[in-house]
């Protein structure tokens, strides 16, 4: 059966973005999520897709969550109300509702704890879901610091068997 995953980059106190982007530069994370994604099917919610800076993301198969009707806005992706039924390995890109929304269906999270606190500074916070007792953390990276100076590391959980 195929494994769906969510990926997701937070602050300490869990916030994933501003509501339009990320309020970090991480180059790592990127890297990161390139290495991780490349070759599957990406899922997001229709606000990220809008944010993205290259639409559709190349060497992955695009699709998006929106109640919208297809049409020139959606370029370059697949469009669906629902989780596609998809027999690939595939992950879930975000954001903040699409997180929480698929959250049951996940088998595997890959986050990236970045070792900031953002809620005063961000204006209008986007949250990553919390992530309860039927995942288990299986990895548990080294903290390292990125060439911005912020410092992250990478996290595996997966659901319990
Ligand atoms: N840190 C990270 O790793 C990361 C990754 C991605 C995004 N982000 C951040 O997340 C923020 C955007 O997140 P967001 O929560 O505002 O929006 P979002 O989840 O990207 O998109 C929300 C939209 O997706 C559609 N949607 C969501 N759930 C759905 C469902 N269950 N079924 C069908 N359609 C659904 C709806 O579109 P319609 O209104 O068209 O129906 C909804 O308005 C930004 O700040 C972005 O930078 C962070």
């Amino acid at each position: 059966m195929a494994t769906l995953g969510s990926i997701w980059a937070q602050s300490r106190d869990g916030v994933i973005g501003d509501g339009v982007g990320m309020p970090w530069h991480l180059p790592e994370d990127l890297k990161h999520f390139k290495d991780t994604t490349m070759g599957h099917p990406i899922i997001m919610g229709r606000r990220t897709w809008e944010a993205l800076p290259i639409q559709p993301l190349p060497g992955r198969v695009n699709h998006v969550l929106s109640s919208r009707t297809p049409g020139a806005w959606s370029d370059g992706a697949y469009v669906s109300h629902d989780l596609p039924d998809l027999e690939a390995d595939a992950w879930i890109i975000g954001g903040g509702q699409l997180y929480e929304a698929t959250l049951d269906e996940v088998d595997v999270i890959e986050r990236t704890l970045i070792d900031a606190t953002l809620e005063p500074a961000v204006a209008t916070p986007v949250y990553a879901p919390r992530i309860g007792d039927e995942f288990e953390l299986v990895s548990d990276g080294e903290w390292q610091t990125s060439t911005t100076g912020l410092r992250y590391k990478f996290q595996r959980f997966e659901r319990k068997a």
